[in-house]
């Protein structure tokens, strides 16, 4: 085992350093360890990290190096002799690092690595790479090198907070009795009914692959409501497709959603208190597990969002969606869109209703029945026609969620694909009214829409990984 060791290190480019510390190496047995596991390890024990560089810095008789691979936002702090200097240990520059974790005379960290062994794995030019060393880059800056960006901070953090956010998610719906169900990406049908399609077919064909035209999910929805028909409770979490025009901050051509769907409900109430559980349960996994990154966005990215952030959590408001426009006409604010009954909520509306609200999550229930998709559940109330459904809107993003009551009903359901006519395309959605009908709703969560609620970022672009939206490059 030792042989291979010394063999790889002789390849290595730097290949008299390495030769130097394998004669070390080859005495001591190194437990090869992610950097956070090294914060917690016991002081005296020989490990092995591999990270990338965050800071290198030669004295005369020291090198200090800071190494980070990721697993936390610390880097763990390597003091190495000055015979280990490398002119190739930059800024970005890839390494592996053993020695013997020590004491560290800082008080901001608990422990640093005495090297005996430093390897360069892969070289970085300080000068063209994009981010440099101690410079704390925007995120608008970074968006620009979205295969790079994940090497910041800033972007590391967001996406360590974004992977325990998805498990914060998961937990929720497993500890209330949920099922995951794995809706399809491709399907025949438009749920929303507004259009926003992506067409997908095999390169170059002149016919169909499947039987009819096929597109990618605009929402699970109709399939999480079949399985609801035998599990009561289902969700779902995945990709989520729309071809919008759209250079807004808060849409997407392709972003996650997370979708709910509850049977044996009748009411909004049983709705909206799912919504917000989640809404709460998810926020507080994510502030007691992320603490230091969450802390990075609170106090370096977006400050002052934390005081923003425990107000929404304080409390909640239900109003309806003729109250909602009453307090837009009464209000001496200028929109660019008319507000009168009957028009659809603009952002700048439901940015204005939650400031109105007092900067809590504000759920609007019950909108016009035209403005609303065939499946939500008619209130049949008369002159001003409404539809049980509920969008949840948040301070600084607005909708966060859209769900309903659905339409269980088999006659009114068939009049009304009757009148779209739909009839035929949804027919094995009729079959679900059919064959033991029961009343049931559900919602969708954007989940990136989340994320910047949670965190305060103003642009939807830097809480994905590789965003996609109309005319954007794809990596
Ligand atoms: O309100 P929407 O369109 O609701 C549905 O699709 C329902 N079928 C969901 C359901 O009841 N199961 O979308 C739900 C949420 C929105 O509230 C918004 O947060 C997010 O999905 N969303 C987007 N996020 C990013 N980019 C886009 N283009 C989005 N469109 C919707």
């Amino acid at each position: 085992m030792f042989q291979g060791v010394v063999k790889r290190l002789c390849f290595s480019p730097n290949s008299a350093v390495s030769l130097l510390c394998a004669r070390h190496c080859c005495r001591k047995t190194h437990k090869k360890l992610r950097i956070s596991e090294a914060f917690s390890s016991q002081l005296g024990a020989n490990v092995t990290v591999q990270g990338w560089v965050r800071s290198a810095r030669a004295q005369k008789v020291n090198v200090f190096l800071h190494v980070n691979d990721g697993s936390s936002l610390q880097s763990l702090q390597v003091v190495a002799g000055a015979e280990l200097n490398d002119p190739l240990l930059t800024f970005g520059s890839a390494v592996e690092v053993s020695g013997i974790l020590q004491e560290s005379p800082h008080e901001k960290q608990p422990l640093e690595l005495q090297a005996d062994s430093i390897r360069v794995i892969g070289e970085c030019d300080p000068v063209d790479f994009p981010f440099k060393v101690k410079k704390r880059h925007g995120l608008e800056y970074i968006r620009q090198f979205p295969h790079l960006r994940c090497r910041t901070n800033a972007f590391s953090s967001l996406l360590r907070i974004r992977s325990e956010a998805t498990s914060a998610i998961h937990s929720y719906f497993k500890d209330n009795g949920f099922v995951q169900i794995h809706t399809p990406i491709i399907t025949s049908n438009d749920c929303e009914g507004a259009g926003e399609l992506f067409q997908v077919e095999p390169a170059g064909a002149d016919e169909h692959f499947f039987s009819v035209p096929a597109f990618l999910t605009v929402s699970g929805q109709l399939h999480l409501e079949a399985t609801a028909g035998a599990f009561s409770k289902v969700y779902t979490f995945g990709p989520t497709f729309r071809a919008e025009n759209s250079q807004s901050r808060r849409h997407l051509a392709e972003f996650y959603m997370v979708e709910a769907e509850i049977s044996f409900t009748q009411s909004m109430e049983d709705l909206t208190k799912v919504m917000e559980d989640m809404f709460r349960s998810a926020t507080e996994h994510v502030l007691a597990r992320c603490v230091e990154d969450v802390d990075l966005f609170h106090r370096h990215v977006t400050p002052g969002h934390r005081v923003f952030l425990s107000f929404v959590l304080l409390s909640s408001l239900r109003i309806t969606y003729t109250e909602a426009v009453d307090i837009l006409t009464r209000s001496s604010e200028q929109f660019a869109f008319p507000s009168d009954w009957g028009c659809d909520l603009k952002t700048e509306h439901e940015k204005y209703l939650v400031k109105h609200c007092g900067n809590v999550p504000v759920f609007v229930t019950d909108y016009p029945y035209d403005l609303k998709p065939f499946y939500a559940r008619d209130n049949q109330d008369g002159p001003r026609h409404t539809a049980a459904a509920v969008d949840l809107l948040v301070p600084g993003v607005g909708e966060l969620c859209g769900g309903s009551l659905r339409e269980e009903r088999l006659s009114v359901l068939r009049a009304r694909l009757e009148q779209l006519g739909l009839e035929d395309a949804y027919s094995w959605y009729l079959d679900l009214r059919r064959f033991g009908s029961a009343p049931h709703g559900g919602f969708g969560l954007g989940f990136e829409r989340y994320l910047q609620c949670l965190l305060g970022v103003d642009n939807i672009k830097d809480v994905i990984p590789f965003p996609r939206f109309s005319r954007s490059c794809l990596l």
